[in-house]
């Protein structure tokens, strides 16, 4: 039969920007207690789902590929068999991801590839789970799961996985400047809790339970991107500055060239500037691409994980 004549299903899940970021102490299954604002933006990642009988992924894509596996450690096909096993299904699928969104870039590209696996594969198979049946799955899979899902502007508590839809007037525009190499998310968060106990940056232990600024929130209902800029925040900035001190000068850059703010996204390595339109946006990204650098402009708030075509 030729692979083309094969039911196959599109869904495209969004990257993210953490606008805010609060990290607060490791619970004893070694996650953080987070307050978050996750956004999610106009770099998106596609996951193509064909019947098949067995497990199969591959991948594509402007990003640099080559480091992503392809086995159970990647994270859209353990999706694929959560959802099978989940579900009883005893078929399989081919899944085709193509990434647009910076590998181990801070930007939840690998969680956007999951989301959209999930939900690939419950219209592939036709296993018609709610969405409050797919965020359960979601938040096994990662943190950042189910806020692929969702998408558009959420808090997120917890683990990063209990989301509160928050009002967000308007888009926002951004330039990313994505890194060549990756970080890896672990090693951030434990870069952050030795550079606590060295500093003793907090007097106390850090809280278990957290909550977003009040001015964070009510910036994003106002809509206004000179007043959000200054309520940017990332405590994992400086861990991840520490491995990469050369990120200062990306955000530095960015600045100069016109933008409001910069900020590592999540965990980084990838830089979010800020910038008050389209306009700028594109003005920004062009000095910075003429000074060398890869840049992208990107908007948001956008959908989360979707079937189209
Ligand atoms: O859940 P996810 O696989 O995205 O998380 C990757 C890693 O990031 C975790 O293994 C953990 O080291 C760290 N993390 C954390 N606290 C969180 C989210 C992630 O320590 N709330």
């Amino acid at each position: 039969m030729n692979p083309a004549a094969l039911p196959s299903v599109r869904v495209r899940a969004p990257g993210k920007i953490n606008l805010f970021l609060g990290v607060g102490g490791r619970h004893d299954d070694g996650y953080h207690a987070l307050a978050t604002v996750f956004q999610a933006v106009s770099l998106t990642e596609d996951v193509v789902a064909t019947a098949a009988p067995g497990f199969h992924l591959t991948v594509e894509g402007a990003a640099d590929t080559e480091s992503v596996p392809t086995d159970d450690r990647n994270l859209a096909m353990r999706a694929a068999k959560l959802l099978a096993s989940a579900t009883g299904y005893e078929g399989g699928v081919h899944l085709a991801v193509h990434k647009s969104v910076p590998v181990a870039g801070g930007m939840g590209g690998g969680s956007a590839d999951a989301a959209a696996a999930l939900v690939a594969c419950d219209a592939l198979w036709g296993t018609g789970l709610s969405i409050a049946r797919l965020h359960e799955l979601a938040a096994r899979l990662g943190a950042d799961v189910p806020f692929a899902l969702h998408g558009g502007t959420a808090v997120g508590t917890g683990r990063g996985d209990v989301l509160t839809p928050a009002l967000a007037r308007g888009r926002l525009d951004w330039v990313l400047v994505p890194s060549d190499e990756g970080m890896s998310t672990p090693a951030v968060y434990g870069r952050l809790d030795a550079h606590r106990d060295e500093e003793g940056a907090l007097a106390d232990d850090p809280p278990l339970s957290l909550d977003v600024p009040p001015a964070v929130l009510q910036a994003l209902r106002a809509g206004d991107p000179h007043v959000l800029a200054d309520e940017l925040h990332n405590d994992l900035q400086v861990a991840a500055l520490l491995e990469r001190p050369d990120l200062q000068t990306v955000i530095d850059e960015g600045v100069a060239a016109g933008a409001l703010r910069g900020i590592v996204s999540g965990s980084g390595p990838t830089v979010a500037l800020l910038c008050e339109g389209p306009g700028i946006a594109a003005r920004v990204r062009e000095r910075l691409g003429a000074s060398g650098r890869r840049a992208l402009h990107v908007h948001g708030p956008v959908p989360g994980a979707r079937v189209i075509g």
